[in-house]
């Protein structure tokens, strides 16, 4: 691995790097094509020539579940959940994983490592594992879903607990790649991961039959994931395979809102939040990497960015559960949250077609779900007593 394999951010923006294609060469790859299956299906518009070894779990080709009843009480003309919580390990990252670790692999890195709310460590430990490398995962002491850090356990990964929130992680892990130069970087700040996640857009703009909704709805932390979004999708419309560009709705926790905050005060900078605060641990995130690029994002879709409270998530994850038989974890039930706010202010009109993207799988959190309002009831192992309590 040498140095340039390592350098993340540009020297003089301190953005993220980002793969960037020219269009001469985004039409000799829309010319290839698409062919096979998931996130390799799209391999014309990754950054490979093909002869390298995949480091693959059989990851994308996520159901796109069109809605058959929430659609009709938010008035609207389509709306579909792309259930991402079907991923190898349960989450989108999977996706922008199987490229950076088949990256990691081509330059011949041993050891990864990743600062994570749960997600990211949980995928990067098991593409580690299938790729024969250490992992590290950097997380916050007691802020991370206990199913999240079962699978890291159970991949093997070393667990590093940082007394702190998911902000110092990184930045904690961050300083030590400056320094450290065994270690390949797998958070969204690695162009790779971008690279994979993007292929989101590409499956619903196929699943829809080769057409863009008016509207995609998406979770917003560390906003790699919006970025990734939108990238695949100008690249899409670039070529001319799409032939319009979907309005994003980038939506935050009310705790955790600095791009939203910037978006609606029309800054071109955030203001981080200190100590960030949500139910919905995976977007827990004040000082997010990618946040100038997100806001990029938004606005040239003409999009929107909304803000959530718990109660909206939690709403929003018993009614995707109950009403559409989808269980997601609290920060993908924000998308649908979001939504219903967007509606609600007037934002999104009614009879519009929407997308929103569910990033990862309710078995995630499972503490969580007792939040959600239920009925329970103990009984003797008696068949008439089972039946009084049924009431039938
Ligand atoms: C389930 C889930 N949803 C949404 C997000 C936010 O994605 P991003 O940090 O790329 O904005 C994450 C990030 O960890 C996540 O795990």
């Amino acid at each position: 691995m040498s140095l340039k394999d390592r350098v993340y951010f540009c020297p003089s923006c301190k953005d993220p790097l980002t793969i960037v294609y020219d269009d001469r060469e985004l039409k000799e790859r829309a010319e290839v094509g698409f062919h096979g299956k998931g996130v390799w299906r799209y391999a014309s518009f990754l950054p490979f020539k093909g002869d390298e070894e995949k480091i693959s779990l059989n990851e994308g080709d996520t159901p796109l579940h069109v809605s058959v009843n929430i659609f009709r009480e938010l008035k609207l003309s389509f709306l579909a959940f792309k259930n991402e919580g079907l991923n190898p390990t349960a989450s989108f990252k999977d996706r922008g994983m199987t490229v950076a670790t088949t990256r990691a692999k081509q330059i011949g890195s041993k050891v990864v490592a990743c600062a994570s709310t749960g997600n990211t460590a949980a995928s990067c430990a098991a593409y580690a594992s299938r790729a024969n490398m250490l992992c590290a995962v950097v997380v916050p002491e007691g802020q991370i879903a206990f199913g999240k850090l079962a699978q890291s356990i159970a991949h093997g990964a070393k667990i590093i607990k940082v007394k702190g929130n998911f902000d110092d992680a990184l930045e904690t892990l961050l300083k030590l790649c400056e320094e450290n130069e065994k270690i390949y970087l797998m958070n969204s700040v690695n162009p790779f991961r971008l690279e994979g996640q993007k292929t989101v857009g590409f499956e619903i703009w196929e699943q829809m039959g080769r057409k863009m909704p008016d509207w995609i709805s998406i979770p917003v932390g560390n906003a790699g994931n919006i970025t990734a979004l939108w990238k695949g999708i100008k690249e899409l419309k670039g070529t001319k395979l799409a032939d319009k560009v979907p309005r994003l709705l980038g939506v935050q926790a009310e705790g955790a809102s600095p791009i939203a905050d910037a978006f609606h005060k029309g800054l071109d900078v955030i203001r981080p939040i200190e100590s960030p605060t949500t139910i919905a641990t995976a977007i827990r995130i004040g000082k997010p990497a990618s946040w100038r690029r997100a806001l990029k994002a938004v606005r040239e879709s003409r999009g929107y960015m909304v803000k959530v409270s718990d109660e909206e998530i939690v709403e929003a994850q018993k009614v995707l559960a109950r009403k559409e038989g989808i269980f997601v974890e609290p920060a993908s039930a924000s998308s649908l949250a979001g939504l219903k706010k967007a509606l609600d202010l007037g934002v999104i009109e009614k009879g519009s077609s929407v997308v929103a993207i569910l990033t990862g799988h309710g078995l995630k959190d499972p503490e969580a779900a007792q939040r959600l309002s239920y009925e329970e009831v103990s009984v003797k192992p008696d068949p008439p007593e089972l039946a009084k309590v049924l009431r039938i």
